[in-house]
C-alpha cells in the first residue's frame, strides 16, 4: 500500500495575485495546504514529504520572504521541493539569459539545506511594475487558461512521480 504523500505550498503573491492563481491550481491536485512564508514555522516542514515554494519574480528573484525562509530552514537531507513563479518576462524562451536565472537564488539556498528540487514551473503574469504602468502594463490576463492548464499538467506530473517513489 502506497504511503499517503503530504504536501505543503509556501506562497507569496501580492502584485496582482498572479502566482496565487497558479498555487490554487496546483494545491488541490497535490492535496496541499497553502501557507505564507511569514506564518509558517520551519519545524512544520518535518510533517511534509513535498514542499512547493512560489512567488512572483521581483528584481530577478523570488520574494525576499521566501529567500529569508529558506535561510531559516534546518538541514533536511533529501527533502523534496518544487519551485514556481510568475514573472513579467518568460523564463527560458529565448529571452535574455538573465530570465532563466530567476529561480537560481532560491534553488541554491534550498539545495544548500539538502533539499532536492524535483521540478520547476514558471509562466507570465500581468505586470504593471513602475514605468510599465504608463503603458497599461504587460501580459494583461496572464496567467490565462492555457497557463493554468500547464500548471495543472505540472502538478499531475509531480503527483505521479511522487507516487512512484
Ligand atoms: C517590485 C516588482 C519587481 C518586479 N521585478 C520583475 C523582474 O525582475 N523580472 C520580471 O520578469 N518581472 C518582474 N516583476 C513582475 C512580476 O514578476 C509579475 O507581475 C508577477 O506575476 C507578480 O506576481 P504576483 O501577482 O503573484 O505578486 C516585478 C514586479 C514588481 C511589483
Amino acid at each position: 500500500m502506497g504511503k499517503y504523500m503530504k504536501s505543503l505550498i509556501i506562497l507569496y503573491s501580492y502584485h496582482h495575485h498572479n502566482t496565487e492563481k497558479v498555487a490554487k491550481t496546483i494545491a488541490p491536485i497535490l492535496g496541499a495546504d497553502i501557507k505564507s512564508p511569514e506564518d509558517v514555522n520551519p519545524e512544520e516542514f518535518q510533517e511534509y514529504d513535498l514542499v512547493g515554494f512560489g512567488s512572483g519574480i521581483y528584481a530577478y528573484k523570488h520574494h525576499k520572504t521566501l529567500l529569508d525562509l529558506a535561510d531559516r530552514l534546518s538541514q533536511s537531507e533529501g527533502k523534496k521541493a518544487f519551485l514556481f513563479s510568475t514573472s513579467g518576462a518568460k523564463i527560458g524562451s529565448g529571452m535574455i539569459r538573465i530570465t532563466s536565472k530567476f529561480h537560481d537564488e532560491l534553488r541554491e539556498k534550498l539545495q544548500s539545506k539538502g533539499y532536492i528540487i524535483v521540478n520547476e514551473f514558471n509562466c507570465k503574469g500581468f505586470d504593471t511594475n513602475s514605468a510599465l504602468k504608463l503603458i497599461g502594463g504587460i501580459n494583461r490576463g496572464r496567467p490565462n487558461a492555457e497557463d493554468l492548464k500547464n500548471a495543472e499538467t505540472f502538478a499531475l506530473k509531480l503527483k505521479n512521480s511522487q507516487q512512484k517513489c
